[in-house]
């Protein structure tokens, strides 16, 4: 199979190493790739990834079986659409399927009409509506810009004042602030659930936990993700079940009822209260860094699985999973989620691979020959063991070897698992 893998950060430099050992692959490509993917993958790095003409262009000339779109803007914007019109395979939901993620408001009113559990919520487009609305609920409440926002556009409030500026913020979100979300806050502890569907079937893969916000202890800002674990033993196989048949399983036949063929990864963000599951949000695509610990603890070839969305038949048999434990640390510049430096030299890489750990590049590039910071999120540092408590001591002992000027990291990745 010749495959074309969309993206260049963390997630799809899992994804490619994981795609890169099946026996299946024949012409591997990337746009834009990175240093990372590099290994694996020819990289192009001179289309860009919104640019569905030129991809479906580059699929038809080299040949391609199977397009792999790692991010959600590309879905969001109907590359699969476009892919598909062409006659082209490709691996990730529709610009309608998408909108799960593309539109906080269609997801909330899907879950709704079918009774997936989620938190309660209105949706307003008038602001002072939105107010009057906060403030005869009080707080703690969640306010929500209702398009993509690169994880930036939620405000979890713990009182009225912040509840009321959080409301003026969503201006700040451009577009997707237009129309905004105010829910319920849910209490609870956060599990990342993947899941490969067809359409019809659906594959959970071991839940993880990611780490939201910036600094030690869920302090800070909130970021794309500083670090996350799997299996994550909070989701035991009671909630796992319920997951499956409350959640997942009547998502994609809710979106199948509303005409929708949903093919790809489903990412469940969750929030677990009381032993049972509420939906945060959905995702159109794997986890980055979820996906950074998923798959080096699945054993089966990832490349076959995916073709199987892709094809409307993906099989019900069992997914086979290591019995170890994953832990990912991302290395993030100093500053990250707000404005950092870039061009800063990374050192240790190698080193760290010496001591066993798997280096995900984030946000790298090569410069005059030398691999330097491009991004926010740099590196992400995996390492895998046969308890999660070695798994972190390893992975530490790795991140201890690498630098680059300003480098920051949490320390506490897995610790409340390790509790
Ligand atoms: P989202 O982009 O919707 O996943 O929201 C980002 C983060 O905000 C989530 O990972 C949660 O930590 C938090 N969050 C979102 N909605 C809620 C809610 N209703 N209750 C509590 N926390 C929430
Ligand atoms: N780790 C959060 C996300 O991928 O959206």
């Amino acid at each position: 199979m010749n495959v074309l893998l969309i993206g260049g950060g963390g997630r799809e430099h899992a994804l490619a190493w994981k795609i890169s050992q099946s026996p299946q692959l024949e012409k591997f490509f990337a746009v834009p790739g990175s240093p990372g993917i590099k290994n694996f993958a020819e990289c192009v790095e001179n289309i860009s990834i919104g640019d569905n003409a030129a991809l479906v262009n580059f699929a038809k000339e080299k040949n391609i079986d199977l397009v792999i779109v790692g991010p959600e803007a590309p879905l969001v914007n109907g590359l699969t659409d476009s892919l598909n019109a062409a006659g082209i395979k490709s691996f990730g939901p529709t610009k309608i399927a998408a909108q799960i993620e593309g539109s906080k408001i269609f997801a909330k009113r899907l879950m709704k009409k079918y009774k997936i559990p989620t938190a309660d919520f209105e949706v307003f487009e008038n602001l002072d509506d939105a107010k009057n609305y906060i403030r005869r609920k009080g707080a703690p409440i969640v306010i929500k810009a209702d398009g993509l926002a690169a994880g930036k556009g939620v405000i979890v409030a713990q009182n009225l004042d912040e509840a009321l500026n959080a409301v003026d913020e969503m201006k700040n979100f451009g577009a997707a602030g237009n129309k905004i979300v105010v829910e319920e806050f849910m209490d609870g502890e956060e599990a990342s659930v993947l899941a490969l569907t067809d359409g019809e079937k659906i594959l959970p893969l071991i839940a993880a936990q990611d780490h939201k916000r910036v600094d030690d202890g869920d302090e800070g800002l909130n970021t794309g993700g500083m670090g996350a674990y799997a299996p994550a033993p909070l989701v035991d196989s009671k909630i796992s079940a319920q997951i499956e048949e409350k959640i997942l399983k009547p998502t994609i036949a809710a979106l199948k009822a509303e005409g929708i063929i949903y093919r790809g990864c489903l990412y469940a963000g969750l929030m677990i209260q009381n032993g049972e599951p509420k939906v945060v949000e959905f995702n159109c695509r794997f986890g980055d860094p979820e996906t950074q610990v998923v798959l080096p603890l699945l054993e089966n070839d990832l490349l076959e699985l995916m073709n199987a969305c892709a094809e409307g038949n993906l099989s019900a048999e069992k997914l086979s999973w290591s019995k170890n434990s994953a832990v990912c640390v991302i290395l993030a510049s100093g500053g990250y989620p707000k404005s950092y430096k870039k061009n800063l030299p990374i050192d240790g890489i190698t080193k760290a691979k010496s001591l066993g750990a798997m280096i995900f590049h984030a946000g790298t590039k090569f410069s005059a020959g030398e691999l330097v910071t491009s991004g926010g999120r740099v590196l992400g540092v995996t390492t895998t063991a046969p308890t999660l408590r070695e798994a972190v001591d390893k992975v530490y002992r790795c991140v201890e070897v690498i630098h680059f000027d300003n480098m920051h990291y949490r320390r506490d990745i897995a610790a409340r698992a390790l509790k």
